[in-house]
């Protein structure tokens, strides 16, 4: 992972210091703006969890698709998950994730989900966040071969993230698995959810 020498470094090198993400944040979070602001733009859109971790473990061998940094993905790839993660934009041109601390580390496979999908539609699924109004989940969803789980991390239904589409095939085709404990950010209603595809 090229990083530059900065505050995460160290949380992503050593594993065990991930939880000092948490510390940091978790003083007053309705007064965090600035720092998540930072943290979704520099590290991750979601709180990086070992409960995720352990999900990503789990469910490996995984294709993270839109992976932004994969500091999640990273943190299971060190504790022995086989991760593909594939972003549209692993680049300075990514708008989502923009930070002069953290670098996209390499070997992310510049790729739209819907490709990365059929390439590696032997894999499970990992997808953190994808874009809201914007059809990249639904694309991914409708993609994956029956048999397969997805784990998703995002808003509910209505929510920031994903569309309609996405959550109608998701009720419609997939069933709900597993429901992992995951905090957010004050304001912020993410959740992390295990669903396996059922049916094309
Ligand atoms: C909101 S960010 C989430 C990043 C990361 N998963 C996280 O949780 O921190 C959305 C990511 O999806 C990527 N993306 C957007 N459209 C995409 C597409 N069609 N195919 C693949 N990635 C896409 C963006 O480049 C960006 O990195």
């Amino acid at each position: 992972m090229m990083l530059i020498d900065n505050e995460w470094k160290k949380v992503v090198e050593t594993g065990t210091a991930r939880f000092s993400i948490m510390n940091l944040s978790s003083e007053k979070w309705g007064e965090n703006f600035k720092k998540r602001e930072d943290f979704r733009k520099g590290v991750s859109w979601h709180i990086p969890t070992q409960e995720l971790v352990d999900a990503i473990k789990k469910y490996s061998p995984i294709v993270s698709v839109g992976c932004g940094f994969g500091y999640t993905e990273k943190l299971a790839e060190k504790e022995g998950a086989d991760v593909i993660l594939t972003d549209i934009s692993p680049d300075i041109q990514n708008k989502w994730c923009i930070s002069d601390k953290m670098e996209f580390p390499n070997g992310v496979l510049s790729m739209d989900a819907k490709a990365a999908i059929k390439s590696f539609k032997d894999r499970n699924v990992f997808m953190a966040w994808p874009p809201y109004n914007n059809p990249m989940a639904y694309e991914v969803v409708k993609a994956m071969k029956v048999g397969r789980y997805l784990v998703y991390v995002g808003e509910s239904e209505g929510g920031c993230t994903g569309d309609d589409n996405f959550f109608n095939i998701l009720s419609n085709k997939f069933s709900e698995v597993d429901d992992i404990y995951l905090p957010s950010w004050d304001g912020i209603y993410d959740n992390a959810k295990v669903y396996r595809k059922e049916r094309r």
